[in-house]
């Protein structure tokens, strides 16, 4: 008899958009009725693996799994666990696959989790791989994004900051990229531009229109959404280059003169300086709601993994 295939969450692609339209539902029903969810979870054990630091991500899945009456077990950095006397990725996930009924693991590698998708049997969920994918981010925008603008379609995005090496970016527009009349406004330093395999296989695959500039306020007046990122310090070689760059787009009160009323302002978080501590007043500001939202998306997507009904 042929085992039960196992489900997974290593990039967004894997999710139709029926499906990111149910978790997006269900995220909803979650917030309206949270105590109709408060057992669901009984009994079942989520390990969180992060071999990077994290403290939305990681406190968010502990958090979606408590709200929803499991329990958690894991570690934040690699250096405390047996990882660091020279265990593999592949040992590793096969023990906590036999302690845990679902794994959200963290990687510094690219791939990292699909080598521990091939060494479980439990389902695994990439809590952001490297510079590569932030599956369950994109979700956590989509819902954002859903609620806040009540739509995914018809929408001009603006990118801005890191769009080379910030993986929240390349999930988001690989997401996005498959709802009708997107524009996307990529801001960023000629040396953080987006990769070009994104613009080839993802934006022209999808004839999505898409403008790159290195002013914030070109396009500040046509965006729906600005979405700023932090410049990813952990992912470059060279110190020199990331101060020189870290700085590069400060968003104040003043950069937003020319916005609209309705813009909605996100960020993954963390923030270094890319949003000065002024705009956190701002009714268009929606970051930590976004931060909030991961818990329920979260929680959607344990369910949906581990088939509860
Ligand atoms: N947005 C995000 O991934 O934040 P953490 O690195 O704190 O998990």
């Amino acid at each position: 008899m042929r085992e039960k295939e196992v489900k997974h969450l290593i990039s967004i692609e894997q999710l139709s958009i029926q499906e990111i339209n149910n978790l997006i539902k269900v995220a909803n029903d979650i917030i309206t009725n949270p105590t109709k969810y408060s057992d669901k979870c009984n009994g079942k054990i989520l390990a969180t693996l992060f071999f990077e630091p994290s403290t939305r991500t990681r406190l968010s899945f502990e958090s979606a799994m408590l709200r929803l009456g499991g329990k958690v077990l894991g570690f934040s950095e690699a250096a405390s666990s047996s990882v660091s006397k020279g265990e593999s990725l592949a040992d590793t996930i096969q023990v906590v696959s036999l302690y845990s009924d679902i794994i959200a693991m963290r990687h510094p590698k690219e791939g990292a989790p699909l080598v521990a998708c091939n060494n479980s049997n439990i389902p695994i969920i990439n809590a952001g791989d490297g510079g590569h994918n932030h599956p369950t981010q994109t979700l956590t925008d989509l819902l954002t994004i859903s609620r806040e603008k009540k739509r995914l379609n018809n929408l001009v995005i603006g990118l801005c900051g890191d769009l080379k090496f910030g993986r929240t970016v390349h999930s988001l527009i690989t997401a996005m990229s498959r709802y009708k009349n997107i524009k996307f406004i990529l801001i960023s330093p000629k040396e953080l531009e987006l990769p070009e395999y994104i613009k080839k296989e993802v934006l022209d695959k999808n004839n999505i229109e898409y403008i790159e500039t290195h002013d914030i306020l070109e396009y500040m007046s046509q965006l729906d959404i600005l979405y700023m990122t932090r410049v990813q310090k952990e992912r470059f070689f060279n110190e020199a280059d990331y101060i020189r760059l870290k700085d590069y787009y400060i968003l104040d009160k003043d950069k937003l003169k020319t916005a609209k009323e309705d813009l909605c302002i996100m960020h993954p978080l963390p923030r270094v300086n890319e949003i000065s501590t002024s705009v956190d007043n701002d009714p268009r500001a929606k970051y930590f709601l976004q931060a909030k939202y991961g818990v329920f998306i979260r929680m959607a997507l344990i369910l949906k993994l581990l088939e509860v009904k």
